[in-house]
């Protein structure tokens, strides 16, 4: 080591923490108290104890989080909705044998508040599995208390949540408020109190929107949680153990994980789902393997009154029209249980006395699910129904379809936008104040009024627009390494204010923009970025410096504060999907484009995966991802996005609609991710190539069949593959490379990765110059069920493998 001071430095560091371990040791006895930044730490430095403050927020609060990762994530707080100020002044201390939190006026904030003892003996230990124990004594078996018995939002491994027969009082496991605020929030998951062996999740206390169906004995698993069942695949490995224990006081469910490699977590996000997240060091962030229930707007009223769902774009929440935000803070933190409220209020609340309702309006929504609490009304027509409402003043809306008619007479919850391909729609008419439906043309207005108003305004309106028409004329973006590095302004103008959108999906819309240079660009605008500006910038570059013929080029960005954008070449034809799938037979790709397709993709991705300096694994591999250009040549995009996006990566992948079919199983079994999972998911791609039409799709009978099981049987059992070409094409193809393309396709997607070829050897298959053996039928889709979320799951049907246990048999133990 050459550098003396460096050495010093390290001695130091050694002492300090020595220091600190020494001080730190597991216990708060009488003597011993805790405050300000001081901290008890487990025998094995697995936990720690002590206050923290959540995000950005000044509340301080005691929790325990892990003591060997790098982002402080805690798993129990004990004031949970009492937090303090001052953390030199609060104490936690042993108090009339109690744990008790006081304030700087020694005010009790908190206690664990028990009435068993007061002994002085009482001492508070920290144990290495996360569990904070009040003993009378130090050598004390029966623990007083334990912080395992009073879960927070995280349901640790060894830990029960369990229904107290003799109460009939379930244990919860309670989500935050919001990633600042760990006060209890709307969302809990607690033993069914009715006394089957299930879980439930409840909105509020009351309204459940999801069970774990009832526990399953024989395989151990929870029948409504079908990543459990994955088991099967990997052969018992899937990280955690539940079992259930009965008596005549309780019954509880707990588990231990299979492996102390990862450090994996079950919480009860704010969200309003029960995620599974695994710590990656090489990431530095909690990755998401899965989530119950599955799609973000299942949770029941997750945006809150008056607020919408969707699925298609994020985010996932918005108001109503003519409703904002309650709470523009929460909201932004994506707490969105406070809802919306009115912009402007109804004319019926301003002036009772007026005609009931006369001048409010209705605004047609259509294509959604309609909220639940509607009164059915007995009245023959729409306009009658229209008038049902107006007769009161918190009527909020109403619907008149087949089903009649039906009014809202409160706040609207749960409901939700569907996307333009969903046919289960209805539409809704919200009640709004009449000055409401002019206001698209207000800007107008008050810009007339201003003209009206003198001429000095018109002066300030003229300097106005030349000062920003010159501003037009400037766009003159950085140059950054290879990357042009935009103001946000330049873009807005470049893109006529964000008007033409030409898609939305995964991690932000897309728009149409021209540059000065009159270059066409595509304009990103990323949502849910968890990155600091440092890092966003040194991935952005990583990815500026991929360069290859079926890779889109990444022309620049954009970085001010919450804006952050990326820029790419325009693609003129769209993206794969698009051409695939299309509705009008006219014009289906042809054979020799689609073989190109495929071909050009896989190049791309193993340029990604083998031929960059650092291996990109692209995780969203699906035909919205492969772009045209002008003579359609493939070209990938998206690719880079994981580490961008942070950690909220792997939560939109697993949510978002139309994401889940490309997922390779190890996504949702707590593995680690390789360039493998994109092997999955461009198999999965090959199968929709080649039949023109999506994996999974209802067909006349409105029975959902899945392209992929018909492929393996056809493959291997010398079936007929002409049959599994896109009908469109009349047969028109060489049945050689239809075998060809369908059997790399089902190498593809094998359930053991290392079965899987490379995305070079791929390349290599579909040029011919690698020959390949008729490949084994995937385990996963020998037993695809018929379900529509074309995930993976078991039936008991005969091929499966859980029909060697005699799974019937479950039910009688329920
Ligand atoms: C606590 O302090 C008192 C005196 O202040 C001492 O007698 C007692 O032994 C101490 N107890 C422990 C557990 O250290
Ligand atoms: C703990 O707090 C003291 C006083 O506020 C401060 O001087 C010290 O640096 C802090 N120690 C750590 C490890 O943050
Ligand atoms: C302690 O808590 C009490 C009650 O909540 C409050 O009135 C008092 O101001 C707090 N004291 C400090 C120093 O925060
Ligand atoms: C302690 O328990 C009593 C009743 O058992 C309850 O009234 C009180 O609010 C509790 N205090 C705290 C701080 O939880
Ligand atoms: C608690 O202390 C009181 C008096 O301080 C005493 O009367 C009582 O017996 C004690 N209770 C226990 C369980 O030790
Ligand atoms: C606790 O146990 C240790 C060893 O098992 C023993 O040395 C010590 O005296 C015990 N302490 C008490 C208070 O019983
Ligand atoms: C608990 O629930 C069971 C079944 O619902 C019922 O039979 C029993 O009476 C309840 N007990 C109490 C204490 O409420
Ligand atoms: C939740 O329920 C409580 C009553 O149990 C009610 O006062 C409260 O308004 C409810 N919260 C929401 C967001 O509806
Ligand atoms: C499954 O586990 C058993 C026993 O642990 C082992 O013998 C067997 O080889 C494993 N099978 C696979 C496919 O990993
Ligand atoms: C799962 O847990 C149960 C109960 O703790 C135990 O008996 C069983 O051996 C465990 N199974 C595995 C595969 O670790
Ligand atoms: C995990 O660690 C605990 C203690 O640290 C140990 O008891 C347990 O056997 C380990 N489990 C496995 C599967 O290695
Ligand atoms: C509607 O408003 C009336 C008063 O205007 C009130 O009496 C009634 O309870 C309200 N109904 C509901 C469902 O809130």
């Amino acid at each position: 080591m050459k550098n003396p001071w460096l050495k010093l430095s390290i001695l130091l560091l050694m002492w300090l923490s020595l220091c600190k371990l020494s001080f730190g040791a597991d216990t708060i006895t009488a003597n011993k108290s805790l405050s300000g930044n001081q901290t008890i730490v487990s025998s094995g430095g697995n936990f720690v104890l002590g206050f923290f403050a959540p995000g950005s927020s000044s509340n301080y609060y005691i929790g325990i989080w892990y003591g060997k990762i790098s982002e402080q994530t805690p798993v129990w707080v004990a004031n949970r909705d009492t937090p303090v100020r001052d953390i030199h002044s609060s104490k936690l201390k042993i108090s009339d044998g109690n744990l008790v939190l006081t304030n700087g006026s020694q005010v009790e904030i908190w206690s664990t508040n028990i009435s068993s003892s007061n002994s002085s003996s009482v001492v508070a230990v920290l144990e290495d599995a996360g569990n904070l124990v009040l003993r009378d004594g130090p050598n004390s078996s029966a623990p007083l208390w334990q912080s395992l018995d009073h879960p927070a939002h995280t349901w640790l491994p060894g830990g029960k949540l369990s229904l107290n027969k003799r109460t009939n009082r379930s244990q919860l496991l309670t989500s935050w408020k919001n990633s600042e605020d760990p006060a209890p929030g709307l969302f809990s998951l607690e033993l069914d109190p009715a006394g089957a062996n299930t879980y439930f999740i409840r909105w509020n206390g009351t309204r459940q929107y999801w069970s774990s169906g009832p526990w399953d004995e024989q395989l151990r698993i929870f029948r409504n949680v079908p990543e459990m069942r994955l088991n099967y695949l990997y052969n018992f490995s899937f990280l955690y153990n539940f079992s259930f224990h009965s008596d005549e006081n309780e019954s509880y469910f707990t588990y231990s994980l299979h492996t102390n490699q990862t450090t994996s977590r079950l919480i009860m996000h704010y969200s309003g789902q029960i995620q599974d997240q695994s710590w990656l060091e090489s990431n530095r962030q909690w990755n998401l393997f899965w989530s119950m229930p599955g799609q973000q707007c299942q949770v029941y009223a997750f945006c809150g009154s008056f607020g919408s769902c969707n699925e298609i774009d994020l985010p996932f929440c918005s108001c109503l029209r003519g409703f904002h935000p309650k709470s523009e803070t929460n909201w932004n933190l994506s707490d969105f249980s406070d809802g919306c409220e009115r912009t402007t209020r109804l004319q019926c609340e301003e002036d009772p006395n007026l005609v009931p309702g006369k001048t409010d309006k209705f605004l047609e929504s259509p294509n959604v699910k309609l909220p639940e609490r509607a009164q059915a009304m007995s009245v023959g027509s729409m306009l009658e129904c229209e008038s049902a409402c107006l007769e009161y003043c918190n009527c909020t809306a109403y619907a008149y379809d087949r089903d009649g008619c039906r009014i809202w007479m409160t706040e609207l919850l749960d409901l939700q936008q569907y996307s333009g391909d969903t046919s289960n729609g209805r539409t809704i008419y919200i009640r709004l104040a009449a000055s409401e439906f002019r206001s698209s043309s207000n800007n107008n207005g008050i810009i007339i009024g201003a003209v009206a108003g003198g001429v000095g305004l018109v002066l300030c309106l003229m300097i106005f627009v030349i000062l920003r028409w010159r501003r037009r004329r400037m766009i003159n973006p950085k140059v950054e390494g290879s990357l042009l590095a935009f103001g946000y302004r330049d873009l807005q103008s470049a893109t006529k204010n964000f008007s033409e959108k030409l898609g939305g999906g995964g991690f932000g819309s897309v728009f149409k923009g021209t540059l000065p240079d009159l270059s066409i660009i595509a304009v990103k605008q990323l949502e849910s970025i968890s990155q600091g500006e440092k890092q966003f910038r040194s991935e952005v570059s990583t990815i500026g410096a991929v360069q290859h013929v079926n890779l889109v080029r990444l022309r620049g960005f954009c970085s001010e504060g919450m804006n952050k954008l990326l820029v790419y070449d325009y693609m003129p034809n769209g993206s794969l999907d698009a051409h695939l799938f299309l509705e009008d037979n006219s014009k289906p790709l042809a054979w020799k484009t689609r073989y190109q397709i495929a071909l050009g993709t896989a190049r791309g991705l193993t340029y990604l995966h083998e031929k960059c300096r650092d291996c990109i694994i692209h995780c969203d591999i699906k035909p919205e991802n492969i772009l045209l250009d002008a003579e359609l040549c493939p070209k990938v995009a998206d690719f880079g996005l994981a580490k961008l996006i942070g950690r909220e990566f792997s939560r939109v992948l697993t949510t978002m609609r139309g994401t889940r079919g490309y997922l390779a199983p190890e996504w949702i079994s707590g593995v680690a991710i390789t360039s493998k999972a994109d092997v999955y998911s461009y198999g999965m791609m090959l199968f929709e190539i080649v039949s023109g039409r999506r994996n999974s799709e209802q067909n006349e009978e409105g029975k959902v069949g899945f392209f992929p099981t018909s492929v393996a049987r056809a493959i291997t059992q010398d079936g007929d593959v002409l049959s599994l070409l896109d009908p469109r094409l009349n047969e028109d193809a060489p049945v050689d490379e239809i075998s060809r393309i369908c059997k790399a396709a089902c190498w593809c997607v094998q359930d053991d990765e290392t079965h899987r070829p490379s995305m070079g050897q791929v390349v290599q298959i579909l040029e011919g110059v690698l020959d390949v053996n008729v490949p084994p039928v995937p385990r996963s889709l020998q037993v695809l069920a018929n379900n529509t979320e074309h995930i993976i799951f078991f039936t008991e049907s005969s091929s499966s493998p859980s029909s060697q246990t005699p799974s019937n048999s479950s039910n009688a133990s329920s």
